[in-house]
């Protein structure tokens, strides 16, 4: 096994990689007078959680098209089985983020955002977050033995959801186009067209129904 593979496959090497760095960068808000954090330091906790999020549920759903366009990588292969592990981070972000949301705002600002004065914003959130905590839950492998392989595949469908949601909720969060939406999910939608067109293109249709 080559070194790269070998480390791609580490669990300690994706925790440190791709887990944990999103929570570094919270530490400006303990240190007084860090431009970056603003006047508002817990509203800049709840975007930079946010924002994690939305990079790690990318990053999750870009393991799959690698897979299928590069069948014969090990790398992509290595990195398919993070796949839960790097989900349920994107989720705990996710969730992160909302507490923060809740901490900043209180509860009587999301009711009213949901049901008096009803934000399409948050709802887009309010979706996004619900979809992230359904297939975060149905992720233990009990729930994956019980609802049996394709139920459980396509539930987990639903994560293509939760990204466009979440795109549309942070570009709205701004009031303007953010260009981050686009790096962040750009790359996904490139890999997941040349997917569709791999997929498409491919002779046997028994190696289509496996991809
Ligand atoms: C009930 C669920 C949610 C609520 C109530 C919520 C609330 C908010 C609010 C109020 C803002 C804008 C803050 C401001 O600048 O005024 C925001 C921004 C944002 N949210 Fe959420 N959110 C939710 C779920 C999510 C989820 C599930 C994700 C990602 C998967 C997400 C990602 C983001 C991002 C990336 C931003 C923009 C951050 C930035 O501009 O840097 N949110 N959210």
């Amino acid at each position: 096994m080559s070194f790269p593979e070998k480390l791609l496959r580490s669990k300690v090497f994706i925790w440190t990689l791709l887990v944990l760095p999103g929570l570094w960068p919270v530490w400006p808000v303990f240190v007084s007078g860090n431009p970056s954090v603003g006047a508002d330091p817990l509203k800049y906790v709840l975007h930079h959680y946010g924002f994690v999020a939305c990079v790690l549920l990318a990053t999750v759903l870009a393991f799959t098209p690698l897979r299928v366009l590069f069948p014969k990588s090990k790398l992509a292969l290595a990195l398919n089985r993070h796949r839960r592990l790097v989900g349920v981070a994107g989720f705990a972000y996710a969730l992160l983020h909302l507490t923060a949301y809740l901490f900043h705002d209180g509860w009587a600002t999301l009711v009213h955002d949901v049901w008096a004065k009803p934000k399409t914003f948050i709802l887009a959130g309010l979706g996004a977050f619900t979809i992230l905590l359904v297939l975060a839950i149905t992720s233990v492998n009990a729930f994956v033995r019980w609802l049996g392989g394709k139920r459980w595949k396509n539930l987990h469908r639903l994560a293509y959801l939760a990204a466009a949601l979440a795109a549309y909720h942070q570009i709205y969060a701004r009031k303007l186009f953010p260009v981050q939406v686009l790096w962040i999910f750009g790359p996904l939608v490139v890999l997941e067209i040349l997917r569709v067109v791999r997929q498409r293109t491919a002779a046997n249709p028994e190696a289509r129904e496996k991809m």
